[in-house]
């Protein structure tokens, strides 16, 4: 549904309407997803593994950040977008914090920014942000930032102690005012009790069918990343569309078959 807004938060988990996010990093991308209806476009830091080719998130910048959000805004002028906040830009202060998400809403053109929240200062830098009227989407779970400290890419969630720690960081995430709180690869129990206990909506990536809505990276659900993660589902093979197609081109260059009289130009003479 083109034209969400921050309210439909609410309103579609009240309806039981699930929610659809997709990330995106540039106009084409972002044109295609405004077409689908796709309720909420996420400009994520993922962008440092799919378009950097990074192995993890950690580099990503706020100028990164900052000019995909230009380019999905330019693409899906009607859009619900949503900028994610790269590490280090919401863990000192929270004027700090403050200054690099309004940069993110008034020249990038968010509606809304995404912080990964695993300590108490990502609760307090939410609640600054609420009262700077910047709405708020929070991460819990296998936060990608935390790489380093999770020692990989690693389900979290599945000790006693760490679910319980999850489900106070998604209570604490909502006090703190969040419109909605993404649940990233945590076991599927965990995330249907924390979905079932919050008033707002949940939205799930590896944690299950029973959170309030799904997000997923474009690339991964398009088939253009060669080793996407076990809870992606692969919608076509575009990687190999695209290389039947490039292959093609190259062999009606070689074989003279491109350019045909329709691709040309007439002139005066
Ligand atoms: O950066 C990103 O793409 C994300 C999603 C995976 C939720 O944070």
């Amino acid at each position: 549904m083109t034209g969400f807004s921050i309210n439909d938060f609410a309103k579609f988990k009240a309806n039981q309407q699930k929610i659809t996010m997709i990330t995106a990093y540039d106009y084409t991308s972002a044109q295609i997803l405004e077409l689908s209806e796709i309720d909420i476009i996420l400009v994520g830091d993922s962008l440092g593994m799919v378009i950097q080719g990074e192995q993890n998130t950690i580099n990503v910048t706020l100028e990164n950040i900052l000019y995909h959000t230009k380019a999905v805004r330019r693409g899906a002028p009607n859009s619900f977008i949503v900028a994610d906040m790269p590490y280090l830009s919401y863990h000192f202060s929270t004027s700090e914090t403050i200054k690099n998400a309004a940069q993110l809403i008034c020249q990038g053109g968010a509606n809304a920014v995404k912080l990964e929240v695993n300590h108490v200062v990502a609760i307090e830098h939410i609640k600054a942000l609420i009262a700077a009227q910047i709405p708020v989407i929070g991460h819990i779970g296998m936060t990608p930032q935390s790489v380093n400290v999770f020692g990989g890419f690693k389900t979290q969630g599945k000790t006693e102690a760490q679910a319980k720690h999850i489900l106070e960081l998604a209570y604490e995430v909502q006090s703190a005012g969040a419109s909605a709180i993404v649940l990233e690869c945590i076991p599927v129990d965990l995330a249907a009790e924390i979905t079932g206990k919050l008033d707002i909506p949940t939205i799930g990536i590896g944690a299950g069918n029973i959170c309030d809505g799904q997000v997923l990276v474009f690339h991964d659900l398009l088939g253009l990343t060669s080793a996407p993660p076990k809870f992606v589902k692969k919608y076509c093979d575009a990687q190999q569309l695209m290389m039947q197609s490039v292959k093609q081109f190259a062999t009606d260059v070689q074989n003279g078959k491109f350019p045909e009289k329709q691709h040309g130009f007439k002139g005066i003479i």
